[in-house]
């Protein structure tokens, strides 16, 4: 085409797959297709000679197609098909044909045809790949993977969880379309917005001196389009969070933030629930979805049960409470277990709690010391256990303190059976319980299989409290979102002690204020958190003094929200998802980085484009910028 002229195809043709290069692509022809002409393009993918036949996979985004070569009827065709090599780009034209009898490839939804080339053009050549593009469980070096990303993504399994991710997000906006949301974009170059990370931040060179935070989330901005009237809103929204990266953690990452107005916590929950339901049958039909409705657990219930806040409630191993039991028998005195570790930890106002992992009765003493090991490394100061035998009798090193009695009455508070193995954690604090046997019994739950991995595990937790204790920093911080609101029959704990709103205390009674917070989990994840909002401008101050902010930071870092609520704030609430996570858990990925096109490395780094980069010295120049050393090493912030 020298010169474009005007569209002369239907819109039909101009939405189809069609183009210069192809009428067909390599997925889709079939059986009923034999006898066409045809023009195909796509990468080799794998090829086969046999004497003077040559054999060419031809691979796109759609499918895979076979190509034969035959010397005898296209000579030409065939000595370029006997150069070409993996990834190399063809342009083939030929006769599609069936297989003959007993060729076929049922595995291939192109596998009853081939196509016999007429014609071939070398469209593109290409180097011997890093690693095999055709091998698709081939374990390839992770970050040889990030460094040729562009190939990585070539691999089908890659193909199939960037095309669930799209369709994924496809479902996501319709839903939020029906039910009469607007999806709006928010800035990128923002203000701090505080989630609990560190910010980055980008210069500015109109302002020098002054930076932009690229925002944690959107919070304050949709909580402005409520104030706006926008009623239902919704964003794909790019996020960005300074923090270590983990296998559900990256640095810069994608939510499906959402607000609505004039809702309460059920509204908002409603609705979620049918979108998460609607979304995941449309993507994964095949997948079981646990219960529906989702489970509804209230916080202390679930650290109670399962030791965490985003509990895997595919399977049981719950957490039981061992101190009813053991400080009631006969022998010992007042509320004692004869055992001076649990003794302890009682008489300080902690716990003593257990496990019960079924068939692990016979573990070697080096499981068990791993076992402990993992306990230690997540807090606790040691990890007892007990192991019920084929007579349902319990034995233990601690047998020697906690008398046979006591053991007796361990196994049955533990409700344990024979081959059961009871794993104990006493500690004075409640939350090292917790979580530690939290953290067990997840990485029990997955070792044992006792998780199936075709279900879908969502369950809601809600009524965190609203604020923890910063010692360090003499203040409460809020658990989650410093904007949530908190449950109207706590609104009188925010109170402090002394009287004066901008001196709070451990002692206040805002540590009992539970918030109107609810958080979503799948399988062991957080999937997603959101809250009804504080929407009155004297509330959230009050509620910004006991997270420690003079009136004066208040002003300055969160001026704008305050502001906007003197002008007539309605009651709202919502909710963000984090999509890596949801796709990721949809895809039976453990890593958020094997659903995102291009993720970043451990160390934060892209090997590919090579970013972070050291800035050029006129752009230190323009933003009157010096780079003067690592200032501590908590904050590294030399460019690598
Ligand atoms: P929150 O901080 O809980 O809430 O974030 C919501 C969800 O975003 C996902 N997420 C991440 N995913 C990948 N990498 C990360 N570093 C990362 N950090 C968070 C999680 C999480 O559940 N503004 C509030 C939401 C609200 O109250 O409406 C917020 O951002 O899946
Ligand atoms: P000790 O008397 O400290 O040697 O501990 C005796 C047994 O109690 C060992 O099996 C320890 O692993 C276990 N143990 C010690 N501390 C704890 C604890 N905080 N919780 C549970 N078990 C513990």
């Amino acid at each position: 085409m020298s010169k474009p002229s005007p569209s002369s195809i239907s819109p039909e043709a101009a939405f189809g797959l069609a183009t210069p290069y192809r009428d067909v692509t390599c997925g889709e022809l079939r059986a009923a297709d034999a006898g066409r002409e045809v023009r195909v393009s796509g990468w080799v993918h794998r090829r086969r000679d046999y004497g003077g036949l040559h054999f060419i996979d031809l691979r796109d985004r759609y499918g895979l197609t076979q190509i034969v070569f035959n010397e005898a009827e296209a000579p030409e065709a065939a000595e370029i098909a006997a150069r070409v090599r993996n990834e190399f780009v063809l342009e083939v034209r030929g006769i599609v044909a069936l297989r003959l009898d007993g060729t076929a490839n049922a595995k291939l939804a192109t596998g009853d045809i081939e196509v016999k080339a007429a014609s071939v053009t070398v469209l593109s050549e290409s180097e011997t790949p890093p690693f095999y593009i055709n091998e698709p469980d081939a374990p390839v070096d992770e970050n040889l993977r990030l460094r040729y990303r562009y190939l990585d993504i070539r691999r089908r399994p890659m193909v199939e969880r960037l095309m669930l991710r799209s369709r994924m997000v496809q479902a996501i906006r319709e839903c939020h379309h029906r039910a009469g949301f607007i999806e709006i974009e928010t800035p990128i170059l923002l203000k701090s917005t505080p989630e609990g990370a560190r910010d980055f931040i980008v210069p500015s060179r109109l302002q020098p001196g002054s930076v932009y935070a690229l925002p944690q989330s959107p919070q304050q901005l949709k909580q402005l389009l409520m104030v706006a009237g926008m009623d239902r809103y919704f964003q794909i929204a790019r996020c960005f969070r300074d923090e270590d990266l983990r296998g559900d953690r990256q640095p810069e990452f994608t939510q499906l933030d959402l607000e609505m107005s004039f809702v309460d916590e059920q509204r908002v929950m409603d609705f979620v629930e049918a979108m998460i339901l609607e979304v995941s049958k449309s993507v994964v039909p095949d997948r079981q979805i646990q219960q529906v409705p989702f489970p509804r657990i209230d916080y202390h219930e679930a650290m109670e049960r399962y030791g965490s806040d985003k509990p895997d409630i595919r399977f049981g191993l719950e957490l039981v409470d061992l101190a009813p039991s053991i400080t009631a028998l006969p022998g010992r005195g007042e509320g004692l277990t004869g055992f001076r570790v649990f003794d302890e930890a009682l008489a300080a106002g902690g716990r003593v709690k257990a496990i019960a992992a079924p068939g692990m009765a016979d573990s070697s003493r080096s499981q068990i010391d791993e076992l402990v090991g993992f306990a230690r490394r997540f807090g606790a100061k040691g990890l007892a256990h007990v192991s019920v035998g084929a007579d349902g009798a319990g034995a233990s090193p601690i047998a020697k303190f906690l008398g046979e009695d006591g053991i007796a009455a361990i196994v049955k508070a533990a409700a344990a059976v024979a081959g059961d193995l009871i794993l104990i954690v006493a500690d004075a604090d409640h939350d090292v319980v917790a979580d530690v046997l939290g953290r067990l019994r997840q990485e029990l739950g997955l070792r044992l299989g006792l998780a199936d991995e075709n279900v879908l595990a969502y369950c809601w937790v809600y009524h965190f409290p609203m604020y923890h204790w910063d010692a360090e920093k003499s203040r409460w911080d809020a658990t989650h979102n410093p904007f949530s609101g908190v449950v109207p029959e706590d609104v009188e704990l925010l109170v402090t002690e002394s009287g004066d709103p901008y001196a709070p205390s451990h002692q206040d009674p805002a540590g009992r204020a539970r918030a109107m917070q609810y958080d979503v989990a799948l399988n062991g994840w957080e999937l997603g958190g959101g809250s009804v909002r504080i929407h009155k401008r004297e509330l959230l101050e009050r509620s910004f003094a006991l997270q420690g902010y003079s009136l004066e930071q208040m002003h300055e870092r969160f001026g704008g929200i305050l502001e906007a609520f003197d002008y007539g704030a309605p009651p709202h609430g919502g909710i963000a998802m984090g999509i890596d996570r949801w796709a990721a858990l949809l895809t039976h990925q453990t890593n958020i980085r094997e659903v995102m096109a291009f993720p970043k490395t451990q160390s934060g780094a892209d090997p590919m484009l090579g970013a972070p980069s050291e800035p050029e010295p006129e752009q230190y120049s323009e933003l009157g910028l010096r780079f003067v050393g690592v200032q501590s090493s908590s904050t590294p912030v030399k460019p690598q």
